[in-house]
């Protein structure tokens, strides 16, 4: 297992303009979408090249191309569908799957409400969401994964807590995390310090 904190400036500009709480919801999404994206290109950095014999207009070239790398993009909903498009831009061909689950307000623990993934559990699996808190939604949709079939998952998300961190890693040590920062901690409401507050809200507009 590692977690890859992937500081390129670029990311943690954007990753400032969403934890602005005056920044507006278009903008929000935006930054998200764009984020990653950039986020992807390192999610993605160590898929297998295979050579094809090509022609340039100039010569004979044995060139690169990804050795058919099949992925599923898999978001925990709602607000891990914000990173999807992102994602979508840099592997077209990506499926995408469902998980459907909700924070209980009161106590914090996950609660779920949907999956549907495709069949072809060889596929590489990038579940996507912004938010790893107490980590308990990250781990049960990873659970949920392996029980479905999947063995090969890597997790995206955006800011994470120290604690969640934790959490996922020693219950999925063969998960790679990434991130965009591991922040303070968490409130006693169970929300990442500093952070950028409810992502799904914040993306959907709905507070
Ligand atoms: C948020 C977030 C994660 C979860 C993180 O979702 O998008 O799924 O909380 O918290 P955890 O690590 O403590 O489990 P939320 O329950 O607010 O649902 P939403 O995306 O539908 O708003
Ligand atoms: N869910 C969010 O959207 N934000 C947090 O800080 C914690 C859980």
């Amino acid at each position: 297992m590692s977690v890859h904190v992937i500081d390129h400036p670029l990311v943690q500009h954007k990753l400032s303009i969403m934890r602005n709480k005056n920044t507006s919801t278009a903008q929000f999404r935006q930054s998200l979408q764009e984020i990653s994206m950039l986020m992807g290109y390192e999610v993605t950095r160590d898929f297998p090249l295979t050579y094809e014999e090509i022609e340039t207009p100039l010569q004979k070239f044995s060139a690169p191309k990804l050795a058919g790398k099949k992925v599923v993009i898999a978001p925990i909903l709602r607000a891990g569908l914000g990173m999807v498009d992102g994602l979508l831009a840099l592997i077209p061909s990506a499926r995408v799957g469902h998980i459907g689950m909700y924070r209980d307000e009161e106590t914090c623990q996950p609660v779920f409400y949907y999956y549907k993934m495709p069949a072809e559990k060889e596929r590489m699996v990038i579940l996507t969401d912004p938010m790893l808190a107490t980590g308990g939604s990250a781990c049960d949709a990873i659970a949920r994964l392996k029980e479905d079939g999947f063995t090969n998952i890597r997790m995206m998300a955006l800011v994470a807590s120290p604690e969640g961190v934790k959490v996922v890693t020693e219950a999925h040590p063969d998960v790679d995390i990434y991130v965009a920062s591991v922040d303070e901690g968490l409130n006693d409401r169970k929300y990442i310090l500093p952070g950028l507050g409810d992502a799904g809200d914040r993306i959907f507009g709905t507070k």
